[in-house]
């Protein structure tokens, strides 16, 4: 996105102030922080706001068992975060809390607005109560078995067995989490935003929209399509939040007024300022952008727009949406170590570097970034070190002993061009949120800088021709400046010193394009020295695990395979290959496209809505050209083929081997596969002799087909 108006806002997601910065939110802090970084130096009057997400029951539940007051609690977590933000030059210029007068003084007036305007009625709902804790319990404080599959400790929102979603009065034997006792049924009013009212509009945002990325666009429209329900906003006593005006024990809920919290930052901001944040809000000069994860999406796209709308404010001009961390190939987890806070991974790492490998694997997608640590090392030691830093010390160092630390003028005038035009490339990318191409084209500059050093072999040159390797090194220090300018967005520090060394301050986007002659430089250090493999302290737990097993931590056996029920929804034919179909499945929580070779075997109706199993953590590969995200799984008697049935199982659904789960595996390949021993015996399926089945059963070979299983 290149186009903005006078006035740039830019916001990360607000964390909850429960927890600590884990690196997983570094990641989010360090993407938005680059961008505008970016901007600044760009010249756009660009600022960053982000506040302490406060409110909620968690956060008042918490405090109580602490025994100190909700505010005590949240200033706690509030000053240990403006620490870490600090620690990883995450440089807020407005950072505020949405327990602030200001955001109460927008929350209660973007209500009132919705209430005037009709967007808002009230409803008598039943809830879980609790006469113990003399407390309604809301999705996470109330337990039980789910209604759907019978999964015993659910949460009462949603089965993380069957992925079914309810609400916590349909669990079957519910029980309080805080104190274990059985909760009634309650009824209370409750106040609901109108969300379905807004589908056109929001039809039209996310059509208009062009800045959105395309995938989320579809996935919001979809939902969109599929049909919107309304929003409950308000939530009973006792919560921490702000009490509805003119109720008794009521309450705001807190994602009504978390992204509102963007707005009380702004005014933070705009404190002894000529401009406010309605100006930013209500104004047509401003551009609004905001970052998060691929978690928050509905209330970020839907929510939050529509509740902008219906108050009359300024619409997002961008959401931009980035995946989840994961360490190592995995899901971060605190038995394997890997569930590092911002605090933890500083005590390996200088923050600079985790920024520096952030920024080298972020583009502008939803695709989760797997921080391997021996990768992290690499790209600092091949990239950071040994190109970037090398050019910076080689030349500055050569001057100082050669020059009196003195450059003269410039040589090489096509170059330094090639170089001027190289970076106006890094600038797009940065512009369009790729900031792994930015580093990619840095580094590009960089060795262009190394080779011309190298090439003309200075420390020859000066013993014939002082004055040209002069002029040579003039040409490196250009280059070494236009380098320093484009990392500052990412490594602020490394590129502040490198100004320092160079005898330049506060160079500017603009400055790339001035020369740098007839000048004494400051003098060379080294800035930066390779660094060592990094290594994981495990958590209490997992070194317990290691002392009483011998064997690797990768699952073996029928636990290698996560194995899941999966309706199929599509059947198309494969462009390239005669044999194969095209599927679309039903995973449940997501849709995945699978390539299988049945189409000698099964008409395209006998397929649709069957209930396969499916390998879900099988690496994805192209089949001719189509996507496979996963295999489903046939028997195969040589002759005719008959895939497994879980007919009565819904989507999702994870299928076991007697009791053997490889819920969560990590990725496996198709010669872990190969490696097992699946077959089919007796219209049933067995993984290493054990038997497949859910909780309604074994599941069916269909056609009672004995063979080999793949
Ligand atoms: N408080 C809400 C956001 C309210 S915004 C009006 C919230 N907080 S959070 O602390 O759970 O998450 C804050 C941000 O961190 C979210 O954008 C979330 O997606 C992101 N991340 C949390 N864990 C993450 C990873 N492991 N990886 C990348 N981002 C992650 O949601
Ligand atoms: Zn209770």
């Amino acid at each position: 996105m290149k186009e903005f108006k006078k006035k740039v806002l830019v916001t990360s997601a607000l964390i909850y102030a429960n927890n600590s910065v884990h690196i997983g939110h570094l990641l989010e802090n360090t993407q938005t922080d680059i961008y505008v970084r970016f901007l600044k130096l760009r010249g756009h009057d660009a600022f960053y706001c982000g506040a302490e997400d406060t409110h909620g029951a968690p956060i008042e539940i918490s405090a109580a068992k602490q025994g100190v007051t909700p505010e005590q609690f949240i200033a706690k977590w509030a000053k240990e975060h403006e620490e870490d933000y600090k620690r990883y030059l995450i440089d807020y210029d407005s950072y505020y809390t949405t327990h602030s007068p200001e955001n109460r003084h927008y929350t209660e007036f973007i209500f009132k607005r919705l209430q005037d305007a009709g967007h808002i009625y009230t409803k008598d709902i039943e809830l879980t109560y609790c006469e113990n804790c003399k407390r309604y319990l809301p999705d996470r404080y109330v337990k039980g078995t789910c209604p759907k599959c019978g999964a015993k400790d659910q949460y009462g929102d949603v089965c993380e067995k069957c992925g079914a979603a309810y609400s916590t009065i349909d669990l079957v034997e519910p029980y309080c989490s805080i104190c274990g006792s059985k909760p009634i049924r309650r009824p209370s009013r409750h106040y609901f935003f109108r969300l379905n009212d807004f589908s056109d509009k929001l039809r039209a945002w996310l059509n208009s929209n062009k800045n959105l990325q395309p995938e989320i666009r579809n996935q919001i429209l979809s939902w969109v399509d599929q049909g919107l329900q309304d929003w409950c906003i308000s939530r009973d006593g006792p919560y921490f939040g702000f009490k509805i005006p003119g109720e008794e024990n009521k309450y705001f809920y807190v994602w009504l007024d978390a992204p509102i919290g963007y707005m009380a930052s702004t005014a933070h901001y705009c404190k002894g300022k000529n401009f406010t944040a309605e100006d930013i809000w209500l104004g047509e000069d401003s551009t609004i952008v905001h970052v998060i994860g691929k978690d928050i999406i509905y209330f970020h796209l839907l929510f939050w727009p529509a509740v902008l709308m219906g108050s009359g404010f300024h619409v997002p001009d961008n959401i931009v949406v980035h995946g989840f961390l994961n360490v190592n190939g995995e899901k971060m987890s605190k038995s394997r170590g890997t569930f590092l806070t911002g605090r933890e991974f500083a005590d390996l790492l200088d923050p600079e570097l985790l920024r520096y490998f952030y920024a080298a694997n972020l583009g502008h997608s939803m695709t989760d970034i797997d921080l391997d640590l021996k990768t992290l090392q690499d790209k600092v030691n091949n990239e950071l070190v040994s190109n970037i830093a090398n050019l910076v010390y080689r030349t500055l160092s050569f001057l100082d002993k050669n020059f009196d630390s003195t450059v003269s003028t410039t040589l090489n005038k096509e170059l330094l061009a090639d170089v001027a035009k190289k970076a106006e490339g890094v600038s797009d990318s940065y512009y369009d949120y790729n900031f792994r191409e930015a580093v990619a084209k840095t580094l590009e500059i960089s060795t262009l800088g190394n080779r011309y050093f190298q090439d003309n072999q200075p420390w020859e040159l000066v013993k014939t021709d002082k004055e040209k390797a002069q002029r040579v090194l003039t040409d490196c220090v250009n280059i070494v400046k236009t380098v320093a300018i484009l990392m500052k967005p990412i490594t602020p520090v490394f590129a502040a010193k490198v100004e320092e060394q160079l005898g330049l301050t506060a160079l500017k986007w603009a400055d790339v394009d001035s020369v740098v002659e007839n000048h004494k430089i400051a003098g060379a250090k080294i800035i930066l020295r390779k660094i060592d493999p990094i290594v994981l302290k495990k958590h209490g737990e997992a070194k317990q695990e290691e002392k009483n097993e011998e064997k690797p931590t990768k699952p073996t056996g029928a636990a290698a395979l996560d194995l899941h029920v999966a309706v199929v929804t599509e059947v198309n034919d494969h462009p390239q290959a005669d044999k194969l179909y095209v599927l679309k499945i039903d995973l449940g929580s997501e849709q995945r496209q699978l390539c299988a070779g049945l189409k000698p075997y099964y008409p395209k109706e006998e397929l649709l809505g069957k209930h396969l199993v499916v390998v879900t953590n099988l690496k994805s590969a192209k089949l001719r050209g189509e996507l496979s995200q996963g295999m489903l799984l046939a028997a195969d008697s040589g002759s005719v083929v008959g895939v497994l049935n879980a007919s009565d199982s819904p989507a999702g659904t994870q299928v076991t081997a007697e009791g053997i789960s490889g819920k969560g595996a990590p990725q496996i390949e198709i010669g872990d596969i190969a490696a097992l021993t699946l077959e089919a015996k007796a219209g049933k399926a067995y993984v290493n002799g054990k038997l497949l089945g859910t909780e309604k059963g074994p599941v069916k070979v269909d056609k009672g087909i004995e063979g080999k299983i793949r």
